[in-house]
């Protein structure tokens, strides 16, 4: 589902930013060889993801959900010279074709790509993190949520992407696991004092909470 129409849509990823060639050859190589191609941020999701990495710039940003690697690079982009990226994905099957995309950026040393389920892997991180990207299984996002929340520093970010999940979540007739689970997952972040959040029409949602 389109949030706003086509026309204007299309008028916006005109007038943003073109991906890199790396990105570019990501995003076509994922349509063409990966399955579910469309859980990619792609190009004005992605600009729009290393936009706000580039505001904030910082040390340790944690992704949950590689996929094929596109948000993290361009997650990646804002880092501070001495930064980090976490990326963790429990799919081993794409770990060669990541890793094939990853290592071409001149940004790869900063790229920790592990493989493994994030809720047995967040736990064991000791770090302190300046940005979380929750992008995996919609069942867990409140779990990942309570998991990170911690970890995060005072004045630091959770984006969470699908939050809208095709506009689902408004619609009350819709009572499926993952429709529930997300509307469920929004009320959360919203009732959560901790946090001032914004629940934004990018894609297919994505909500930005900062912690107190
Ligand atoms: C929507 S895709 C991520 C897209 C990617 N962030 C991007 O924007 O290009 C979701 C990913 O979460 C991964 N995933 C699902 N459950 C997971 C878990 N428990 N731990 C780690 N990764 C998981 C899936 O294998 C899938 O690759």
């Amino acid at each position: 589902m389109e949030f706003i129409s086509e026309e204007i849509d299309k008028y916006c990823e005109a007038h943003t930013t073109e991906e890199n060639e790396l990105l570019k050859q990501l995003n076509r190589a994922t349509h063409v060889n990966v399955l579910s191609a469309r859980m990619l941020s792609g190009h004005f999701q992605g600009r729009f993801l290393s936009m706000l990495s580039q505001m904030i710039r910082p040390q340790n940003i944690l992704e949950i959900g590689t996929y094929t690697g596109y948000s993290a690079l361009c997650l990646a982009e804002g880092l501070s010279d001495d930064g980090r990226l976490i990326t963790i994905d429990i799919n081993e099957e794409l770990e060669n074709f990541v890793r094939k995309y990853l290592s071409q950026s001149d940004i790869s040393h900063k790229i920790d790509y592990r493989i493994g389920n994030a809720l047995e892997i967040i736990p064991t991180l000791d770090i302190t993190f300046d940005l979380v990207f929750i992008d995996a299984d919609k069942m867990n996002y409140a779990n990942y949520y309570d998991l990170v929340f911690d970890k995060v520093r005072s004045g630091g970010y959770i984006l969470s992407d699908n939050v809208l999940w095709s506009g689902k979540v408004a619609d009350s007739t819709k009572k499926d696991k993952d429709t529930l689970n997300l509307r469920a997952y929004n009320q959360k972040l919203h009732d959560d004092s901790r946090v001032e959040n914004i629940l934004l029409p990018i894609r297919d949602g994505l909500s930005i909470i900062r912690k107190k």
